[in-house]
């Protein structure tokens, strides 16, 4: 006797044993879960006007990622500034690259141990040295000894008041840190000066589903996965996890080349210069 069920599975079988069946269901995936990119107007309102931008301020001259070195990179003439951006322990969205603080302040561990108010007397300049020769050639560069680490929220206000792009850097795909980017970008209308950029597609992923018309870019570095460093000389595994770190690398790298910048609707691939040929 048949049932429903039964001619259901009867198809099913058949489609699999059909070789387009795979491909197919692959690309109806792909079609279904796609995000839409952002209308055009605005990211070409965005690279309009953007030429030089300071990556984490200006590191070289103040300490990085603090609001010392966003000044320093707007006085040597950058139109955009990028930072990284952190989540406390309760959940304040702050300016680190790192996920601890030892390399850059005068505190040690991961940052999302920490409440906000318990920050208050950290110094984001306390590791930082400015390289001899500017030290010398440079008189009119007075390094910072001192410098608190900045909300994300009084990043945004200063890059507002002083008609900077902002280049977000996300690290934590936490879904209160996408909330609280997408609220900041209705409240301040950041919709044509600022984009979302991560390493992690599934951050841009999510931004980009909750709010399509947020500019969004997905960075990739060859070996990003397997190697710690940009020459790639430092496993970052040992053993069979290297190598699977590999795989994964070698996915990643094909799937940026192929079908993962439009499937996750970004506006932007941000890449590293070793990896662009002469
Ligand atoms: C870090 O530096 C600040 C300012 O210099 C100081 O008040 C604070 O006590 C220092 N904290 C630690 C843990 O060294």
């Amino acid at each position: 006797m048949f049932t429903q069920d039964g001619i259901f599975v009867g198809i099913l079988m058949t489609l699999l044993n059909w070789p387009i069946f795979v491909p197919l269901l692959a690309s109806l995936a792909y079609l279904f879960f796609k995000n839409r990119p952002a209308n055009p107007f605005t990211v070409q309102q965005f690279f309009k006007t953007f030429n030089v931008g300071g990556h984490r301020g200006s590191p070289i001259k103040q300490p990085e990622n603090t609001m010392i070195s966003m000044e320093q990179a707007k006085k040597e003439g950058a139109d955009l500034i990028e930072f990284d951006v952190s989540l406390t322990k309760d959940g304040i969205a702050v300016i680190l690259h790192d996920d601890t603080l030892d390399r850059t302040t005068n505190f040690t561990g991961p940052v999302r141990q920490y409440l906000f108010k318990d920050l208050s007397m950290i110094n984001c300049a306390a590791k930082f040295a400015p390289t001899q020769q500017i030290a010398n050639n440079d008189a009119s560069n007075i390094a910072a000894t001192q410098a608190a680490m900045p909300t994300l929220e009084e990043i945004v206000q200063w890059s507002k008041e002083n008609n900077m792009k902002m280049l977000f850097d996300v690290k934590d795909s936490d879904a209160i840190l996408v909330e609280q980017l997408n609220t900041l970008f209705d409240k301040y209308d950041l919709y044509e000066t600022g984009i979302v950029c991560s390493f992690f597609p599934i951050v841009v992923y999510r931004i980009k589903k909750l709010c399509p018309r947020i500019l969004t870019g997905i960075t990739w570095r060859r070996w990003c996965y397997s190697f710690a460093d940009l020459a790639s000389t430092v496993p970052r595994f040992k053993g069979i996890a290297h190598y699977l770190a590999i795989i994964i690398d070698i996915l990643n790298v094909w799937s940026i080349k192929s079908w993962l910048p439009s499937f996750l609707g970004v506006d932007m691939i941000l890449t590293e210069r070793a990896d662009i040929s002469e």
